[in-house]
């Protein structure tokens, strides 16, 4: 049953299609900016006028969505630029969601506060001398206030990454509150301090100054951990689950498709991505091959849906 492609097609047991992928975007202010990441080949920081040119051609893919993420011009203690109502993600959503030639696209907006924070972050950080501390509840409040915001100017669908604990039910309470009944909870419950993330630090340019996440991301080694994050996410509210590395977590997820009905995501991270891309720089792997296995394997591992900086590429090798 192997012997050739049509035979091969019929007996497939895992498919990838171009609306289950999502891409994300970094906005940044300004008008005509396109710059490059340097550490993720392909990934620009767009100026809003650029990411509507971008969503349109992702819309012409068939993708499923757009994850936004924000560069403000200016960065503070209290990450004012995350849930201001001009903040730059905001902005973006009003622009995206005017264009009707985008309603195919669910957009999606990343809520946390490291791009936004002076320090980078996740959350509100009280300091002594050499020694700080992140202060987990009053860092919820603004995360809350941020997804209520994120929702008014237009968002589908709010995503906290940030790893506080009691988020997703200050955000549900908020998000109520405010009349935003219909905005659910994708919530990156199960999201592991990974070094796979350092690309995306200089795509969001949200490195922390000081310190590391693992006292508010998951440690590594700890998968019953994970699977206790997403019970407590959902018994908070959250309508749809994210696991996040990927490829070098493809057991978590699997775990988590066996035990949870929820919708799961996937993100394949900064990190998985530059590495691949290193390698085809140096014609060390097959582009098109590898990628694609990269994201069957996650799909394969149970994923609904994929996050990745390859969605472009991958709804192209579908068309
Ligand atoms: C924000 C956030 C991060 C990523 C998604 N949301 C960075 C981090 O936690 O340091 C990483 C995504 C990627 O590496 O592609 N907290």
């Amino acid at each position: 049953m192997r012997r050739t492609e049509a035979l091969r097609s019929l007996v497939r047991e895992t498919h990838l299609t171009p609306g289950s992928l999502i891409n994300p975007i970094f906005l940044c202010p300004g008008e005509g900016v396109r710059k490059p990441i340097s550490s993720m080949p392909g990934v620009f920081n767009l100026s809003i006028d650029e990411a509507v040119k971008e969503a349109e051609a992702c819309a012409a893919l068939g993708l499923g969505g757009l994850l936004l993420f924000g560069l403000p011009a200016e960065k503070d203690d209290q990450a004012t630029g995350a849930w201001a109502a001009d903040g730059i993600v905001q902005q973006g959503l009003q622009a995206l969601k005017r264009n009707r030639k985008l309603d195919s696209l669910a957009m999606i907006a990343d809520v946390c506060l490291c791009e936004y924070t002076s320090h980078g972050h996740c959350g509100i950080v009280s300091r002594d001398g050499d020694r700080y501390e992140i202060e987990n509840d009053a860092s919820v409040a603004l995360l809350a206030k941020t997804a209520v915001s994120l929702a008014q100017a237009g968002a589908d669908i709010v995503a906290p990454s940030d790893m506080m604990d009691g988020r997703v039910e200050a955000m549900r309470t908020a998000l109520d509150d405010s009349k935003l009944v219909n905005t659910p909870i994708l919530s990156y419950a199960s999201k592991f301090a990974s070094a796979f993330y350092g690309p995306f630090r200089e795509a969001a340019d949200s490195a922390p100054q000081f310190g590391d996440r693992r006292s508010y991301q998951m440690d590594g080694a700890n998968i019953r951990e994970a699977m206790r994050e997403i019970d407590q996410d959902i018994i908070e509210g959250a309508d749809m689950i994210l696991m996040k590395p990927a490829m070098p977590y493809l057991d978590v997820i699997r775990a988590a498709r066996e035990r949870y009905d929820v919708p799961l995501g996937a993100y394949q991270v900064s990190g998985e991505y530059s590495m691949l891309q290193a390698a085809f720089a140096r014609g060390w792997l097959e582009p098109e091959r590898a990628m694609m296995e990269s994201l069957l394997s996650i799909r394969r591992a149970g994923a609904d849906f994929i996050v990745t900086y390859f969605a472009k590429e991958a709804a192209k090798v579908l068309a």
